[in-house]
């Protein structure tokens, strides 16, 4: 072929070519319609982030002295370094009890509309408040109890009297909420998808691409919307046919009937959010299914009744992979715990 026919070609054949690919900027502000731009912090005018309040909540998420066996801290389930989820079906918490369901990753979680799976929170300050007594979970038998134990501490009050300057009692279960769900409002993790959004066209491979498609047009966004890919609405697990004949689950949960009683809530659960899902076996409410692959065939099959082709399943989980971002470095350094005594 002599070299002018050859860019003759390229010149006729290559717009063709990018176009189906999908022109990276068009897919960016498509996507960018679709879903946001990711804020830097999960801000609440309900809870304003300090530094003083994030720091002291920090500390905080890794108290274990706070619990009924001494060896329970939010860091045990929520360990930020492995994407903050336990990587265990349920939870185990004091003395060896085993939670009713999976831990989710705390990371970009105070966005949402609740807070569990059944939205039986409504905050990220009112889940660490009730944590503490939560059988399961610390098993203090009351709050008092567990603010007397940081009353004891002594390092905690220059500490709370920071982060909470106007009250003159600051060591108190509601400022605990405060300061942890200040802490967690800290924890966005950006990744490639964003650097897509915000203008990168190569941060994604021609497969995540595919997969950003086909997740919007198969109607995966419907229910994962938002910035977050979910925890803006709850939906009823199952729609196709009951959701345990795709999982196996050994006893159906009632999922958010539990909370309000309706018999259109039965088996409804709240749309998880799909950041750094990858990172975050095992999947669903009681973790009854181990591969991430298997998880969006059964989301295909029980939420949209369409079984998926192998080159868009394989698409969809190179996406999905997308969605994993980079922890907060500071979030990552463990802190000193305060001392019990004066030294
Ligand atoms: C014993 C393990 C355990 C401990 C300790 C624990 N969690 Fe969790 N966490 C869970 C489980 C299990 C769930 C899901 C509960 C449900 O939906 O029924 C959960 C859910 C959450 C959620 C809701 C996430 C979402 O997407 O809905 C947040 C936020 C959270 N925990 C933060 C914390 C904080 C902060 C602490 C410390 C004060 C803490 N957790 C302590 C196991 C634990
Ligand atoms: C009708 C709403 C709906 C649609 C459509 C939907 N999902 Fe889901 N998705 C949910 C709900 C609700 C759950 C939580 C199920 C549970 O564990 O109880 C979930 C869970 C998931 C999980 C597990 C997350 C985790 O942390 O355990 C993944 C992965 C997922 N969806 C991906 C997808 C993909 C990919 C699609 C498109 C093929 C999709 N979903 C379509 C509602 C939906």
């Amino acid at each position: 072929m002599i070299p002018s026919m050859r860019l003759t070609i390229f010149i006729v054949i290559a717009p063709v070519f990018l176009f189906a690919q999908g022109n990276g900027s068009d897919l960016a502000a498509l996507a960018q319609k679709t879903f946001g731009i990711l804020p830097l912090q999960m801000a609440s005018p309900e809870n304003p982030i300090t530094p003083e309040k994030a720091a002291l909540g920090k500390i905080l998420f890794y108290e274990t002295r706070i619990s009924a066996d001494g060896t329970v801290s939010c860091s045990r389930c929520h360990p930020l370094g492995l994407y903050a989820a336990d990587g265990l079906p349920m939870a185990i918490g004091n003395s060896c009890k085993i939670n009713p369901r999976n831990a989710p990753t705390i990371l970009n979680a105070a966005a949402q509309i609740s807070a569990h799976w059944i939205g039986n929170r409504t905050s990220v300050e009112d889940q660490a408040r009730q944590a503490l007594i939560g059988p399961p979970s610390f098993g203090m038998p009351s709050y008092d109890s567990a603010m007397k134990v940081l009353k004891a501490i002594h390092g905690y009050e220059p500490l709370f009297k920071a982060a909470f300057p106007l009250d003159t009692q600051p060591i108190k279960e509601q400022n605990f909420a405060l300061a942890v769900g200040a802490f967690e409002r800290t924890l966005v993790t950006p990744g490639l998808f964003d650097a897509f959004v915000n203008g990168d066209p190569d941060a994604l491979t021609p497969g995540q691409k595919k997969g950003l498609k086909t997740f919007v047009s198969e109607g995966c966004a419907s229910c994962h919307s938002g910035v977050y890919f979910g925890g803006q609405s709850y939906k009823k697990f199952g729609v196709s046919a009951p959701y345990w004949t795709f999982t196996k689950s050994q006893s159906p949960d009632l999922g958010r009937f539990v909370v309000t009683g309706d018999e259109n809530d039965k088996y409804v659960f709240k749309v998880p959010v799909l950041r750094n899902v990858a990172m975050t076996p095992p999947y669903f409410h009681d973790g009854s299914v181990n591969s991430l692959t298997d998880a969006v065939y059964i989301m295909a099959k029980a939420q949209l009744n369409r079984t998926l082709p192998g080159d868009e399943l394989k698409n969809l989980m190179a996406f999905l992979n997308a969605l994993t971002g980079a922890i907060p470095k500071q979030a990552l350094e463990v802190p000193l715990l305060p001392a019990r005594e004066e030294y």
